[in-house]
């Protein structure tokens, strides 16, 4: 067996392991499961990668071996650090970080492909399609980047005339492409790549920030099929698999965000939705006024309740609540009270971003529940915890059709016989949209920051007299 069919043979191996990977991260269950396949993957194929590189090598082996060492080490040195100092809501940013670099990686390939192989027609189409997408995809993922980071205003770029000029870029890199595939000269692929890097920036850069995550999860798309390009290219079939399971997931993911937020996936591509994100206040006093309830009320309200139901939400997660849920979860089923989770689709700021915070507190998965699994059994709960959620709480997407997010399914919370809503003041969620449960008569505000009015209530249930 020689060293190049035990390559392909590990390929194989790899590829296999990066399917059962994705099957395991489809559940909670399995989840860890899957990472460490896909791991065990990744490693196989970057070791049959290196060893062939460097096999194949023109230089001297030695010479080969340590700068692909080098680069390695410096790649799992940094890649490292940023991993684990990243912030469960920076997860976003870090992905379109990476995602640009696929993108570049992408375009670099295709230059030198472009540089070093014959170029017959198919092999000129391949390095084309490969640097364009590439080259959007980079441009695209650093403006997402810096939208998320708050490096740059989230609020949409609105050019006059902004679907024309996306559409001039494409018209353009259609009849540049003609002209590279008549001439192989790297003059269109030049004139490409530069239309292609203002396409992308242009993209995205008039997307609102609201819409961000699921341009990222486009962009996670475009990155995949760079690299199932790039794959094309190199003839790495690995990398066409691999690339193809990345560029297929990730529209998945971004058609199945779109449904759960009732967004058209176009919509979205065309932007201008999602720039009133954050802490508007809105002017109540019109359509009635509010009730609070501090932490003891909380707290002998979950006393006297059977069944229980939280809702967790992206304020969750800013306020790191949920290690205190967890303890206030374990001491209610302590007592003999059923408490469930309602888990919406895009609860949070990223897909599957409360389920990960459950998990990391070591909350049972088996009373994590789908917001479609939940809401039937809402009518008769007693308590529902609101915790840190808005927008997928808020009952105008079902009552009132002039509302942004009408027809965005949500969690019913309000036809539970009370509920309690943590958050900070009066202020809208994500998409700036007011919330009329915050002014139902069954509903009481808790107002502060999540993690801390969560504690007291532990602390009040276990001290329920002198609390
Ligand atoms: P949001 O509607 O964003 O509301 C979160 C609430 O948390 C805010 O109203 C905020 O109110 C509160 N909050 C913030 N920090 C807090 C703290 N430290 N303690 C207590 N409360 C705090 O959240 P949601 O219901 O999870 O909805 C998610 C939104 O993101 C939806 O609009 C969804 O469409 C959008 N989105 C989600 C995704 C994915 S994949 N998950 C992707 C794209 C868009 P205060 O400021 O008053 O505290």
């Amino acid at each position: 067996m020689t060293l190049e069919s035990l390559a392909q043979a590990v390929y194989i191996l790899a590829a296999v392991l990066f399917v059962l990977s994705l099957a395991g991260l489809s559940k909670q269950e399995t989840a860890r499961q899957g990472n460490a396949l896909g791991m065990i993957g990744m490693g196989l194929a970057l070791a049959a990668t290196v060893v062939l590189a460097i096999d194949r090598s023109e230089r001297s082996r030695i010479v080969t071996a340590v700068l692909v060492l080098a680069v390695l080490v410096v790649g799992a040195v940094v890649g490292v650090r940023r991993a684990r100092t990243v912030e469960m809501t920076q997860m976003p940013e870090l992905i379109a970080m990476l995602h640009s670099f696929v993108g570049g990686a992408a375009v670099l390939v295709g230059y030198n492909s472009y540089l070093t192989e014959s170029n017959d027609a198919v092999h000129l189409i391949e390095v084309f399609l490969g640097v364009l997408i590439g080259a959007v995809t980079l441009t695209g993922s650093v403006v997402a980047y810096l939208k998320l980071s708050a490096r740059m205003s989230s609020a949409p770029l609105a050019l006059p005339g902004r679907n024309l000029i996306n559409l001039g870029a494409l018209v353009a890199s259609a009849l540049l492409m003609w002209w590279f595939l008549a001439s192989a000269s790297v003059i269109p692929l030049i004139l490409m790549t530069i239309v292609a890097l203002g396409l992308g920036w242009h993209l995205v850069a008039s997307i609102g920030g609201g819409d961000m995550p699921v341009v990222v999860s486009m962009l996670n798309s475009y990155s995949g099929w760079a690299a199932a390009a790039a794959g094309f290219m190199l003839g790495n079939d690995l990398l066409v698999v691999t690339g193809a399971l990345v560029g297929a997931s990730g529209a998945i993911l971004s058609y199945l965000m779109c449904r759960a937020m009732n967004r058209s996936f176009v919509s979205v591509i065309l932007g201008g939705y999602g720039t009133a994100e954050g802490t508007v206040a809105p002017v109540v006093g019109e359509q009635g006024e509010h009730r609070e309830l501090d932490p003891d009320d909380v707290a002998e309200l979950l006393l006297d309740a059977r069944s229980v139901v939280i809702t967790p939400g992206y304020g969750m997660a800013v306020a790191k609540a949920q290690y205190p849920v967890a303890e206030l979860v374990s001491r209610l089923r302590a007592r003999g009270v059923q408490v469930r989770f309602g888990v919406h689709p895009v609860a949070g700021r990223l897909p599957g971003h409360m389920n990960v915070l459950l998990a990391e507190a070591k909350v049972p998965y088996d009373i994590v529940l789908e917001m479609d699994e939940i809401n039937d059994d809402l009518p008769d709960t007693d308590v529902v915890l609101v915790i840190g959620a808005n927008d997928t709480v808020n009952p105008a997407a079902l009552e009132d059709p002039t509302s942004p997010i009408a027809g965005m399914p949500v969690l019913e919370v309000w036809k539970a016989r009370q509920v309690v809503v943590f958050k900070r003041s009066m202020a809208t969620g994500y998409a700036g949209v007011q919330n009329p449960l915050f002014l139902r008569e069954n509903t009481a505000m808790l107002f502060g920051d999540a993690k801390e009015q969560t504690e007291r209530i532990v602390a009040a249930l276990l001290d329920p007299v002198g609390g």
